[in-house]
């Protein structure tokens, strides 16, 4: 599991684990603006302290409100390309399993049940890592293979 603990280093607070990993770019360029952005957000987290429940949760809100735009982004690429249907099932399944993941939690922090960010970004982490290296990048590769592309001015 990726270690979301903060070290000061001459260049800022870096957070191993956390940080947008070139790597993980998927060459679709509207995919990877919004991926980068996902991990912007995750850094605004991990700045906060856990105890502001107030800045905690507009953060939270964020991520969930980009989701759902970055799930459509995807999910209408995938449509386009007309992505085998098996593929697209299984897709979209780890997208809803995410939506259901992130409410639980929202519910979860806007009640006081927990604070524990680190939990929180340890669950985001492994996600979107998981996640971007098998289901996007194999939905990008499909989509370049078959002419479609998404273009980052949409
Ligand atoms: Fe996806
Ligand atoms: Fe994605």
């Amino acid at each position: 599991m990726a270690s979301t603990r903060a070290d000061d280093t001459d260049e800022g607070t870096h957070v191993s684990g956390i940080d947008w990993d070139p790597t993980l770019e998927t060459g679709e360029p509207l995919v990877d603006e919004q991926h980068r952005a996902f991990y912007v957000m995750c850094g605004d987290l991990v700045a906060l302290d856990p105890g502001d429940t107030a800045s905690v949760m507009d953060v939270i809100d964020r991520l969930g409100q980009y989701a759902e735009v970055h799930f459509a982004t995807e999910e209408a690429l995938m449509d386009r390309v007309s992505y085998p249907k098996e593929e697209l099932a299984g897709h979209v399944a780890e997208h809803r399993a995410f939506r259901d993941k992130a409410a639980t939690m929202a519910i979860d922090f806007r009640r006081g049940w927990t604070t524990d960010t680190g939990a929180l970004l340890d669950y985001l982490s492994a996600w979107l890592t998981d996640h971007i290296d098998r289901q996007d990048r194999r939905m990008a590769d499909y989509a370049r293979a078959h002419g479609a592309r998404t273009d980052p001015d949409e």
